[in-house]
């Protein structure tokens, strides 16, 4: 018999939501896939087989409404957005492995199987349907979800729709469902009550076809429907998830908490329905205002990736800031000084420093290989502990207690003074770990830091984080708030 020498490594596979091709993408929609990359990073560096996919939402009314509003077909318009969610993912240095689009043909095809799958099976049937509906979530609401008769999240009338529609028999899944919630599926632990105390209540079928307009996936068994936006869209994970499925079920769906519902009720009672496999966890984080505004296009104000960045002209100060600013699953505000003091105290005085000035050490006076004890003062089991558990800004948090532990090591030991070859190494093997640590969060820096430190002749780093002084942090602001982004307009796109 021939022995299989293969060596077994475990796959990790996560995904955002796929963001509607309606806009450009802004801090919000930044946010989720940046702790995507930073968690498919995270266990790559284990030795994992990573999977990790975005990709954008580009059916349905609001598109198609969009799309009209600027006299271009709806597969033109979205075409022209796509580029942009692209490059914004570029710029932010995201690694991602697939950019699903629901117009993608593979995609498609799977849905139209799923749909005749879940219809022969008799969980699909025709009836009608009359309720209030608001484009903008592409959802129906009830009277009492309304404020002032508007929807709750846009502020807009809705409109009373009457069609008649296909229903998913969503009902028939209440018990199962509430048998997974008690497996922990829903993360942060925190939102699962809310879920739990509504599917109690009961579950009403939901619509999932349309026929007052035709951007969408025509159902195979009646072509006069165009399947529901969300039941198109939440099939991405599984029609994205590689080669034959092979990296399903996804381990972690990471969402913003608007979109609970549809990720831990509707999903996976669709998944069941299809006899596939369900993921194993939803997590949904909190939403962040700017400014203690909401961030929206119709309401409130707007940063895009490109003013993220221009802030410090360093993306690893905008991905740092994010995942260190708000503990995960929390709503937080983001403002631009609070950006700016992050970038000048954790990133250029406590990181830059260290680097510099140990690189500079070790080029005036070389090092000599010694046991490293400076690094039993990291808390390695910790760190991964809470990576685990999606805790990144306390993960960041232990990373920085050892920056300072090693600032405070050169600062008692002098080695500019003492030249001691040995506290040089130390340092140099501790920076090493550092990087190694960070790589997933700021990525470009880590690997600069990494390269100086590896060096066979190691010299002075370059200058990682330039510090911002208070008169350009001033000019910053003016021109953010300035700009046509933030006035609450429609932008061009
Ligand atoms: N197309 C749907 C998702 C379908 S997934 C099968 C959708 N798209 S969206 O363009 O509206 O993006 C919503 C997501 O953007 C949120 O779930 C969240 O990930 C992110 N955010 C949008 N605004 C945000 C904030 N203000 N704060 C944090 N995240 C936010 O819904």
């Amino acid at each position: 018999m021939v022995k299989n020498n293969l060596k077994v490594t475990s796959k990790f596979y996560v995904t955002t939501p796929i963001y509607y091709a309606n806009d450009i993408p802004h801090i919000g929609h930044a946010y989720t896939t940046l702790a995507a990359d930073v968690l498919a990073r995270w266990h790559k560096q284990k030795g994992e087989d990573v999977w990790f996919l975005t990709g954008t939402d580009e059916h349905g009314k609001k598109i198609a409404e969009a799309a009209e509003k600027v006299g271009e077909s709806p597969k033109q318009f979205v075409d022209g957005l796509i580029p942009k969610f692209k490059d914004a993912w570029k710029k932010l240095n995201i690694d991602y492995n697939r950019f699903i689009r629901t117009t993608d043909k593979d995609h498609e095809k799977i849905v139209k199987d799923i749909l005749q799958k879940v219809y022969d099976k008799g969980d699909i049937y025709l009836g009608d349907y009359e309720g209030l509906y608001c484009t903008g979530c592409e959802a129906y609401y009830t009277e009492k979800d309304l404020e002032d008769g508007c929807c709750p999240i846009h502020k807009k009338k809705v409109e009373v729709l009457k069609e008649s529609t296909y229903f998913f028999r969503l009902s028939k899944y209440q018990k199962k469902l509430l048998d997974l919630y008690k497996k922990g599926f829903i993360l942060p632990q925190f939102r699962e009550k809310d879920i739990i105390n509504r599917v109690k209540e009961g579950l009403n079928d939901f619509s999932i076809s349309r026929t007052s307009f035709d951007w969408g996936i025509p159902l195979p068994f009646d072509k006069k429907h165009v399947c529901y936006v969300w039941f198109d869209a939440l099939y991405n994970y599984y029609s994205g998830s590689g080669k034959d499925k092979k990296y399903w079920p996804a381990d972690v769906h990471l969402i913003g908490k608007e979109i609970i519902w549809f990720h831990t009720v509707y999903w996976p009672a669709m998944l069941m329905s299809a006899g596939i496999e369900l993921p194993k966890n939803v997590f949904a984080h909190g939403f962040w205002t700017f400014d203690s505004q909401k961030i929206s296009k119709s309401v409130g104000k707007i940063i895009n990736v490109d003013e993220l960045i221009a802030l410090t002209g360093n993306v690893d100060s905008v991905r740092y800031f994010l995942m260190r600013h708000i503990p995960f699953g929390d709503d937080g505000d983001f403002s631009e000084q609070a950006l700016i003091d992050r970038h000048n105290n954790e990133l250029a005085n406590k990181l830059g420093n260290l680097v510099s000035r140990v690189s500079g050490m070790i080029e005036k006076n070389g090092i000599s290989k010694t046991d490293v004890k400076l690094l039993k003062k990291l808390n390695e089991k910790k760190i991964e502990k809470l990576m685990g558990s999606y805790e990144f800004d306390k993960a960041l948090n232990e990373i920085f207690a050892f920056v300072d532990v090693c600032n405070e090591y050169v600062q008692s030991k002098k080695p500019w003074e003492t030249k001691d070859k040995k506290v040089l190494f130390e340092l140099k093997e501790s920076i090493l770990k550092i990087a190694d640590l960070l790589l997933p969060f700021i990525p470009e820096s880590a690997e600069k830091i990494k390269k100086t430190f590896s060096a066979k002749k190691i010299v002075k780093g370059d200058v990682l984080f330039r510090k911002i002084e208070n008169s350009l942090v001033d000019g910053l602001k003016d021109g953010i708030k300035n700009s046509e982004l933030v006035k609450g307009t429609k932008k061009g796109l």
